[in-house]
């Protein structure tokens, strides 16, 4: 058994990246129950963040997204809580390990996207995405805050529940093999 990590033997370090894999079931619940914390106060909005969080997850399901997609979808907002200004960083960074460089730009640059169909009520510039234009993901990031963040917040609309999403979750965040351990920290 090792005191500093240096002294670790090989079978000791492949013990503990075998014990992240089989923390999935752990990491989900933990998602979960931080996505949770956007139920309640609707903030101005038609619906609460967590109701909105399970309609874009529903509407990209419905239009045959994905597991990761559907699953990004589900979390994209789930950062707020801690990082109210930069959620979507906050989201990227969580979800990094798991998913593919795309899907990472999407999250990350989403909340520029989406100010596309409102910052101009604010005397903001909404044509801040075009900074973006050039960038080989500016597309698959349109068509997220297009398609399923500006259009879920409609009270009417039937949400599939948690439990729907919840093997989803494990599934994506099972998956460290997409960038591997000692990649997670790589841009
Ligand atoms: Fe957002
Ligand atoms: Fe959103």
């Amino acid at each position: 058994m090792f005191t500093n990590l240096r002294n670790a033997t090989k079978e000791e370090v492949d013990a503990i990246i075998k014990g992240y894999s089989e923390n999935a079931g752990e990491l989900t619940n933990h998602l979960i129950s931080h996505l949770e914390l956007l139920k309640g106060e609707k903030g101005g909005f038609t619906i609460d963040r967590y109701e909105h969080s399970l309609q874009a997850a529903t509407l990209a399901y419905e239009d045959g997204k994905d597991e990761e997609y559907i699953v990004c979808a589900l979390l994209h907002d789930m950062g707020d809580i801690l990082a109210p200004f930069n959620h979507g960083e906050a989201i990227a960074t969580i979800l990094k390990p798991f998913i593919s460089e795309e899907n990472y730009w999407m999250l990350k640059h989403h909340t520029t996207f989406q100010g596309y169909y409102f910052w101009d009520k604010l005397g903001q510039n909404k044509n801040a995405r075009d900074k973006y234009i050039n960038e080989p993901y500016y597309a698959h990031t349109v068509e997220f805050c297009d398609k399923y963040d500006s259009a879920a917040f409609d009270p009417a609309y039937k949400s599939k529940s948690i439990e729907f999403f919840k093997p989803m979750i494990h599934n994506v965040v099972s998956n460290l093999n997409h960038k591997g351990f000692m990649l997670a920290d790589n841009d």
